[in-house]
């Protein structure tokens, strides 16, 4: 049985909770892309909502290297997948990478925090996209030291992920089953007594 786009967007879409933003619930992440092209104007709106993430300092310590399919960019990044991210992440159009300065720009110091930062504007970059009718999907599975020689990236710069972005397709358009059963499997989580404490160990309220 083959779903389709909006059937298995159906089906990712977490429970409605009144009061909470609507894209929260309905991102998610396909591994399924079509072949449209993202438009260079689009891209340009996904990467200004992540310029406006808060980072400590206000450092943003965030960079991002952007591939669109068939540039020298897109090549590196794409090179430096593991298999099975490759399998499927050969669809998308667009490839990121994302990587953090480590150290503050106004004193030289270690920031602890830089990963944390890129990761914040990643968020955003999601749910820009998501709100752009665009699909992400991000990836730890690539090599960080071959994306670092790449590129040159300088000793100073942690590699963060690599981020698949484009049009999503129906889950049919995948390379076999396993992938094809994973795109269509409801998304879970963890209840909140789980992650919303108020001691160690102690769920909040309780
Ligand atoms: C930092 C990070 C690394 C991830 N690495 C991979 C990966 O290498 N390959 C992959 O297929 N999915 C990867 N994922 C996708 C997650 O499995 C996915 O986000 C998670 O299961 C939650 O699903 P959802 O995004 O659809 O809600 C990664 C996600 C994040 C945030």
């Amino acid at each position: 049985m083959t779903l389709s786009i909006e059937e298995v967007n159906r089906l990712k879409h977490a429970p409605k909770i009144e009061g909470v933003l609507p894209l929260f619930h309905t991102r998610w992440s396909p591994r399924s892309f079509s072949d449209r092209e993202v438009s260079p104007a689009d891209l340009e709106k996904v990467f200004e909502a992540a310029r406006w993430a808060a980072s400590s300092y206000n450092e943003q310590p965030w960079r991002f290297l952007v591939g669109t399919r068939g540039s020298e960019t897109y090549k590196k990044i794409f090179d430096s997948l593991i298999p099975f991210n490759q399998l499927w992440a050969a669809s998308a159009p667009v490839l990121i990478l994302g990587v953090a300065k480590t150290t503050f720009s106004h004193n030289g110091t270690p920031n602890r925090v830089a990963l944390y930062d890129l990761g914040a504007a990643t968020s955003y970059l999601t749910l820009q996209a998501a709100a752009l009718g665009l699909a992400t999907h991000q990836m730890a599975g690539f090599d960080p030291e071959a994306a670092r020689k790449a590129f040159a990236i300088p000793a100073d710069y942690l590699i963060g992920a690599v981020i698949a972005l484009g049009y999503q397709s129906e889950p049919a358009a995948l390379a076999n089953e396993q992938l094809v059963a994973q795109e269509v499997t409801p998304r879970q989580r963890k209840p909140l007594k789980e992650v919303m404490l108020s001691s160690w160990g102690a769920a909040e309220g309780s």
